[in-house]
């Protein structure tokens, strides 16, 4: 979490800065600063709040002239947002600034080993010691100070660094946390990551880790930690620089919703040959895939809810055995690794710290790992053995809608994949099965257009204090996702159970007027959903249901009906979810609450 910027050229940085910085938010938001070289000095702003607050402070950036200069957007870790724990960080002499973005692990005993030379800590951050370490070890030569900081740090970083001895240029570092640097004719660039610089850009280079970028206004150089020169070749980024944009739209969330029938055609379509999935990515023969005994899922948040229901596809279509973990609880259990066990790692970011550190564990057991991944060029695109990538384009709202939806058909295609070479799918129902994926764009289309209806019964539901999601199967994995949905952007307590399992406990928390949102998309489970249905509203609670076009006698149990269109019940998923994501990004409107920037959230933790 949080975003680094930096500029060095012939503009004004500050505002360069700014509006890169606007592209970060959703990496954090409870802080911002910029540090920016005069001419003569450096000068810090910096504050507590939205980035709004520091546009404000410097009127946009023009306070602050020169044409270098660092900021950052603060996802706080190590002390609360404030003023003093904003970013960035100088040393005492006021001669070196630094931004960061990760956790320096060993930071106590190195701010105990400052201070006792007589070093004042002006915050309570891990950065902090970063700025000190720096001043400790300059002697002249910049290079020489931060490659002996980067021996000593432990932990995760990406560092943006300025000396005013040296007003010619700007350093970066990093350390398992994401950073590239960008070059353009008037300037060279620093993010964590690209939005930040495409409206500058199109020109990067993916710094690796225990990299230094040593950046001037016309060229940069890179080095390892020992400081032997490395050479890199330039990426270009083919981002419409338009889709890091809102476009008109009020809200990221909303447009981003908008634009799953273009992601799950561009995720599809590239994928789908003469009637064939054809994923070259994969590179695996029908042999080697026949040869896989079992396939461990591993993501967090609304990853691991597609790994959930990747489990049921997988299983069902293809008949291999499939268990999917939180990546946070799969690194540290010891997992069982079998001989012929394959893992899949999913994220939309590439950067997840916990997903990373799964990918790692597996591959340190010698087990191969495919990542389904988002962000090209991203920390697990490049560790993993082979990546898949889902064609969303960059998301910036921190609830995903677009890269979830992208996810669901990277593992469709898996799935199908993997029955066609094992011979669990018929050839007719491999067939039908393609024609149904080619209409998920068109029915998501049909659903997204019927917002209004959703609108309005959502406006009702504005003032809920709980609100349950039930489903079985595959209906359950879309509720898990549906009620994350609701609870990060509205705050209204939710809970998605297997609907089964509601007696066990949760239905004694239902009360009269409660909503239940019973999710019910696979024709074999209709009559044991009803079930539960009656079971709810008999004790006071008002029933959505989500159900498939065709299941009238649903209505009999439910209070209000949404129809998704009829489609393979592998696949219903991607439609069903479509109405509900609606529903939340309409609460959390009705409450005025901040719909791309929920409170306490951040889009890519970098951090266990
Ligand atoms: C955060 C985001 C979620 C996301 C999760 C995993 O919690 O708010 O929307 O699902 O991280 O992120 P990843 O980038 O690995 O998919």
């Amino acid at each position: 979490m949080c975003g680094i910027v930096g500029y060095i050229g012939k503009e004004q940085a500050a505002p360069i800065i700014l509006d890169g910085l606007s592209k970060l938010e959703y990496r954090g938001y409870d802080s911002a600063g910029m540090a920016v070289f005069d001419g003569d000095k450096i000068n810090i702003v910096k504050a507590r709040g939205r980035l709004k607050v520091l546009e404000n402070l410097t009127q946009g950036g023009s306070t602050m002239p020169g044409t270098s200069g660092i900021g950052h957007t603060r996802w706080a870790t190590h002390g609360v947002p404030s003023d003093e724990n904003a970013h960035p960080h100088f040393n005492e002499k006021k001669t070196i600034a630094v931004v960061h973005n990760g956790i320096i692990e060993n930071y106590i005993k190195l701010k105990k080993k400052l201070t006792d030379k007589g070093y004042h800590f002006k915050s309570e951050t891990d950065t902090e010691v970063v700025a000190h370490l720096l001043d400790y070890y300059y002697k002249g030569d910049p290079m020489e100070a931060i490659t002996k900081v980067l021996h000593r740090v432990e932990g995760s970083y990406a560092l943006g660094i300025m000396f005013t001895d040296h007003p010619d240029q700007l350093f970066a570092a990093r350390k398992d946390s994401p950073l590239i640097v960008g070059k353009s004719d008037e300037g060279c660039f620093i993010a964590s990551d690209v939005p930040a610089i495409l409206k500058y850009t199109r020109t990067v280079y993916y710094v690796d880790n225990q990299e230094i970028v040593r950046l001037r206004a016309d060229h940069m150089h890179f080095y390892s930690v020992d400081e032997e020169e490395i050479q890199k070749e330039p990426v270009t980024i083919e981002w419409d620089a338009k889709a890091a944009e809102k476009d008109g739209y009020e809200h990221f969330m909303l447009k981003e919703m908008y634009e799953q029938p273009k992601t799950v055609t561009d995720t599809l379509s590239p994928r789908i040959k003469n009637n064939d999935i054809v994923i070259d990515e994969l590179n695996m023969t029908d042999a080697e895939l026949q040869a896989v005994k079992k396939i461990h899922i591993v993501a967090c948040g609304s990853a691991y809810h597609t790994g959930v229901t990747g489990k049921y596809v997988l299983e069902g279509l293809a008949r291999i055995p499939v268990e999917v973990d939180l990546a946070s609880e799969f690194r540290y259990r010891d997992p069982i690794l079998e001989e012929g066990a394959m893992v899949v790692v999913i994220s939309q970011s590439g950067e997840t710290a916990d997903t990373l550190a799964a990918l790692r564990e597996s591959k340190a057991r010698g087990f191969q790992v495919l990542g389904i991944v988002n962000v090209v060029g991203s920390s697990i695109a490049r560790e993993a053995d082979r990546v898949m990538y889902t064609w969303a384009g960059p998301e910036i709202a921190v609830a995903t809608t677009k890269a979830y939806s992208a996810q669901l058909i990277a593992l469709y295609l898996l799935a199908m994949k993997f029955a066609k070479a094992r011979g669990t799918v018929s050839d007719a129902d491999f067939e039908q099965m393609i024609q149904d994926l080619k209409r998920l764009p068109d029915q998501i289309e049909l659903l997204l257009n019927n917002k209004e209806k959703i609108q309005k019964f959502a406006n009702r539901y504005i003032g809920a204090k709980d609100v349950f999601f039930i489903g079985r199967g595959i209906d359950y994995a879309i509720s898990l996702e549906a009620s994350l949905k609701l609870k990060e952007i509205s705050y209204i307590h939710s809970e998605a159970y297997a609907a089964g399992e509601l007696k066990h406990g949760t239905i004694s928390l239902i009360e009269e007027g409660t909503l239940v949102a019973a999710v019910s998309t696979q024709p074999a489970l209709y009559a044991k959903t009803i079930s539960n249905m009656v079971e709810v509203k008999a004790r006071g609670a008002f029933v959505l249901a989500v159900t498939c076009e065709g299941n009238k006698e649903i209505e009999k149990a439910a209070d209000y009906v949404i129809y998704i269109p009829e489609t393979n019940p592998y696949f219903a998923n991607s439609l069903a979810i479509i109405p509900l994501q609606l529903f939340s990004y309409y609460v959390s409107v009705g409450k005025g609450c901040d719909v791309d920037k929920p409170r306490n959230l951040a889009k890519s933790v970098t951090v266990e």
